[in-house]
């Protein structure tokens, strides 16, 4: 009779022991308690912010290291913003028609799921909320659902859609201060975030200004998660600190464009921001700090 092969049970934690750390961080940033007196398996330093203790799996140890920058968030002070697109090789996030069921893998999706249970909010545009009628919360991940917030300056979106009316989370939608009042007659006040000047007088969408808004409310760690024209505004504006760019293995041939930012006529002019790399399955994500060479855009702020 041959042998029978037992696996050696692994003492080394993995994804499973970490990712509950990860919730229990954001909790405490939420709740303006010290995010750095979490637990014994993560160390916390004031100039290199958290570190993992001891052993770990390697998959473990790969999501530490995508997650830091957002673990290290202060629990007060200035704004910090994610985004995120998944997009096709050519550089699209959705058909033609807007369908972007599956772009990415599974892993993606995930990963999608665990920005906004470590975010205070998260952010879509009104052609995002139109077309996809997103729930925006953390079902995929144990953690708390975020704050969701659509961004429909001038009211187009129907008072219907899911986040408005499933009661899951809080949701805000964040229109120019003008139109506020009408907008909670047909949402109720508590879902309206009226932005003053969210538009200047050429009908431009000014981003500060909602950041503005949602630092008020306390919420400053924040996730944009779409569209292209949404992320790309904010990368414009100076507004974006980091962006998860997920690359996956298929081509839409002509549909709604990814980053569509300000051109440039030579190579040399052309940002190129820092990055790492990251496997998600069959895609890859691009993690990059938008910020370590200054402002990207500065003549378009
Ligand atoms: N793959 C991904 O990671 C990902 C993530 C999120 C969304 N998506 C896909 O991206 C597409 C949407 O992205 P996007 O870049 O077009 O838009 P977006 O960034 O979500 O929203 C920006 C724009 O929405 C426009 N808008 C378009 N249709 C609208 C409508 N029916 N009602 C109200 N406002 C509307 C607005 O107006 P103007 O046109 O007047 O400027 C606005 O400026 C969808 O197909 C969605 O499925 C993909």
């Amino acid at each position: 009779m041959s042998p029978r092969i037992v696996p050696v049970p692994s003492s080394v934690p993995g994804v499973d022991a970490l990712w509950p750390l990860c919730v229990e961080i954001a909790a405490r940033r939420r709740s303006r308690t010290k995010p750095q007196d979490v637990v014994a398996p993560l160390a916390w330093d004031a100039s290199r912010g958290f570190s993992l203790r001891g052993m770990w799996q390697d998959d473990a140890i790969e999501l530490f290291e995508l997650l830091k920058p957002i673990l290290d968030r202060p629990r007060e002070g200035a704004s910090w913003v994610i985004g995120q697109l998944g997009q096709s090789l050519d550089g699209y996030v959705a058909t033609h028609n807007g369908d972007s069921n599956c772009v990415n893998g599974p892993e993606v999706l995930t990963h999608l799921h665990r920005l906004r249970a470590l975010c205070d909010a998260v952010i879509v545009g009104a052609g995002t909320a139109a077309i996809d009628n997103p729930q925006l919360t953390t079902r995929l991940v144990a953690g708390e659902h975020p704050v969701r917030v659509l961004l429909d300056p001038t009211l187009r979106l129907s008072p219907t859609l899911r986040a408005l009316t499933d009661g899951q989370a809080p949701t805000l939608l964040a229109c120019d201060a003008r139109r506020a009042a009408e907008a909670s007659k047909r949402l109720g006040a508590d879902q309206v975030l009226g932005v003053n000047e969210l538009l200047d007088a050429s009908g431009a969408l000014n981003l500060r200004a909602l950041l503005n808004a949602l630092a008020m409310r306390g919420l400053r760690t924040l996730f944009v998660e779409g569209g292209g024209v949404t992320v790309s505004r904010f990368i414009a504006q100076g507004c974006m600190d980091r962006l998860h760019l997920s690359v996956a293995p298929v081509l839409i041939g002509t549909g709604r464009p990814g980053l569509r930012l300000p051109p440039n006529a030579v190579m040399r002019d052309c940002p190129r921001p820092p990055g790492r790399i990251f496997r998600m399955g069959e895609d890859v994500l691009w993690d990059l700090d938008l910020r370590a060479t200054g402002d990207l855009y500065p003549k378009f702020r």
